[in-house]
């Protein structure tokens, strides 16, 4: 069984789409041990919550720095010792020590085709705002594991979406959600809960 912990930081859809897929039979294997978000009022706790899964805030606004935040965070995550760390739309940078200890155990979503639209200051609504502004005919989502860089570790999983006439940002990234998201993260979890995708031996 392979016990993940999810990491979000607002409403949660990619969530909501990872509970379904384990509900309906999508993803097999798999247990979500807990969900952690950095907003205490993430829609996305609730979503937890109403599916019986221990949901908790670490917020870095309730730490002296950053430093003892990231201290605070990579404990937690340790004590729990999940085999698999899922980012599914959580805006905090993980913790350098925490990705060290994690190596290759977190997979993140991105609402592009990296190494498009990816990097510092690309997350949520301002992915698809930026592929409007620069007038992509494509776009999509990418599964990919994460390593010390901003959304540089080795591509999982990625699929197309096309822009349309008249996209807004939101229309677009509702679009990015149900086509790419909410398909390629459930798949990936399964793929990594069955064996098809490796995970490195356990050292923790
Ligand atoms: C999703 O579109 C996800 O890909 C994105 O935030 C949104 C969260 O939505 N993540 C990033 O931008 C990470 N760089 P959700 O809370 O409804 O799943």
């Amino acid at each position: 069984m392979l016990k993940i912990v999810v990491c979000v930081s607002g409403g949660g859809t990619n969530l909501q789409a990872i509970m379904d897929a384990i509900d309906n039979g999508k993803i097999t294997n798999t247990e979500i041990m807990a969900v952690i978000s950095n907003n205490a009022h993430a829609k996305a706790l609730n979503r937890a919550r109403n599916h019986n899964i221990p949901a908790l805030c670490l917020s870095p606004k309730s730490y002296p720095d950053r430093a003892a935040f990231n201290e605070a965070f990579t404990e937690k995550m340790k004590k729990l010792s999940p085999d698999l760390i899922v980012l599914a739309g959580f805006l905090v940078a993980i913790p350098p020590a925490m990705v060290d200890a994690f190596e290759g155990r977190i997979i993140n979503i991105h609402p592009a085709l990296i190494p498009s639209f990816c990097g510092v200051g690309y997350y949520g609504l301002h992915v698809h705002e930026k592929a409007l502004e620069y007038g992509v005919k494509v776009t999509g989502a990418t599964v990919h594991f994460v390593d010390q860089g901003m959304d540089t570790g080795r591509i999982i999983s990625q699929k197309a979406v096309y822009v349309q006439e008249g996209d807004t940002p939101e229309v677009l990234q509702r679009r990015v959600m149900e086509e790419a998201e909410w398909v390629l993260l459930p798949q990936a979890i399964d793929d990594i809960a069955n064996g098809r995708i490796p995970l490195p031996k356990k050292n923790l």
